[in-house]
């Protein structure tokens, strides 16, 4: 596979707004990161005009920030209406999104309305799926307003919803017009949130740059510490590694599935011990120090290489032990993972620092890692 030099940034020196493009053609965008975008009318110039325009957001959002997008989209659509749906993971599913096609229908909404979702990695991941499908396709606009969502779930495309059976298992690769990061909506984000969304920042480190893991090293206390500038770099980095990904492999046919570091560990957690229990970014953090644990079984990388990855994901409030489900669950939980091959588990492993592949792993060093890495 062809991997296209990713090249180096450094913090802006400017408080403006940063730009990261995202190329995929005719479905290239913009992710645009600064204070303030969310009520700013200007962020919106790359969605297409229309008569109406449907904001999706959730009951804890919505009260917070739909009034200011609101606001701001009244110049640019006659009719602006927002839907509120009932929030958490579980409601990401049929039943809930059928609300949001209750209210285009009922709105009279058209090919030419654009939907705006405002809120989480749920809300977009939702939004993303109903805009997908809706008359076969209308555009959208992502307003991310957790971490973990601006640096992650609205970039890409990837929307979906879950199933009894399996999480985003259910779901489209359908691309935004623009995604608006504003920092300051991350004031009001629960702690616990916050750091949630770290294990997403936290990956990028390891999979794709090495010096991006030294900064997070150096910058971690200001990031909890909600930093603006700190905040804007590590979202600004994460994004452009994941614009570099997505656009060499959009539909994941190869080189995408490193985004996944920690995630086969850290779904089985999320599985095994019912979705909601842990966060997905808890999950992921704990996930990652496996998968390094993991890493440094198969020689490919130094034991200290894998204790700097435990050390910050600790850092940064995670949790870094996984429960004991018992290494058959594990395991049988991790065979039903997307990435899997005829019932292979294959696992996101750490070559280097700052470089990362995916290969299955011997079934004694798998259990060897779950057994010292749970209690
Ligand atoms: P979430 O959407 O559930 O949001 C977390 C909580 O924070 C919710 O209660 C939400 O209402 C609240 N919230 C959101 N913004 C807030 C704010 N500014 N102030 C106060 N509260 C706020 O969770 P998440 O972590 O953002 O996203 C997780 C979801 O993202 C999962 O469903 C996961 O599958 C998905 N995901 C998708 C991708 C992708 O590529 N599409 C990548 C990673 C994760
Ligand atoms: N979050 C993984 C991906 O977008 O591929």
């Amino acid at each position: 596979m062809t991997v296209n030099a990713l090249t180096s940034s450094t913090p802006a020196a400017t408080a403006d707004t940063t730009r990261v493009h995202i190329d995929l053609g005719d479905r290239s965008y913009d992710i645009l990161i600064g204070e303030g975008l969310l009520g700013d009318a200007a962020s919106y110039a790359a969605a297409p005009k229309s008569s109406t325009a449907v904001i999706v957001s959730n009951t804890t959002v919505a009260p917070l920030y739909a009034a200011r997008l609101e606001a701001a989209l009244r110049g640019k659509h006659a009719k602006v209406v927002t839907v509120a749906l009932p929030d958490g993971e579980e409601f990401k599913d049929w039943q809930t999104l059928n609300l949001i096609f209750d209210a285009l229908l009922g709105h009279g909404a058209d090919r030419k309305t654009v939907l705006y979702a405002l809120g989480g990695g749920v809300v977009g991941d939702m939004t993303g799926f109903a805009a997908a499908s809706y008359m076969r396709g209308v555009p959208f606009v992502q307003v991310p307003t957790t971490l973990l969502a601006q640096v992650d779930s609205s970039v890409g495309g990837k929307t979906a919803i879950n199933h009894p059976l399996g999480k985003n298992m259910i779901g489209a690769f359908y691309q935004p017009r623009v995604v608006v990061c504003d920092l300051t909506s991350l004031d009001t984000l629960p702690d616990r949130e916050l750091s949630a969304g770290l294990a997403e920042v936290i990956k990028y480190g390891p999979i794709a740059d090495a010096a991006f893991f030294s900064w997070l090293e150096s910058n971690l206390d200001a990031l909890l510490a909600r930093d603006r500038s700190a905040l804007r770099y590590a979202i600004q980095r994460s994004c452009e590694i994941k614009a570099w990904v997505v656009g060499q492999d959009e539909k994941e046919s190869g080189l995408r599935a490193i985004l996944n570091f920690g995630h086969t560990f850290g779904h089985a957690i999320e599985a095994g011990l019912g979705y909601g229990e842990w966060l997905h970014g808890e999950a992921v953090g704990c996930g990652m120090v496996m998968a390094a644990a993991l890493s440094a079984k198969l020689g490919l990388i130094g034991n200290d290489v894998a204790a700097r990855i435990t050390a910050l994901v600790a850092r940064a409030k995670l949790p870094t032990v996984g429960p004991k489900l018992g290494a058959d669950k594990y395991i049988e939980l991790m065979r039903l993972d997307k990435k899997s091959e005829a019932g292979e588990i294959r696992f996101v492993v750490i070559d280097q620092l700052g470089t990362a592949s995916m290969r299955p792993a011997p079934d004694a060093l798998v259990r060897d890692v779950i057994d010292a890495h749970t209690a």
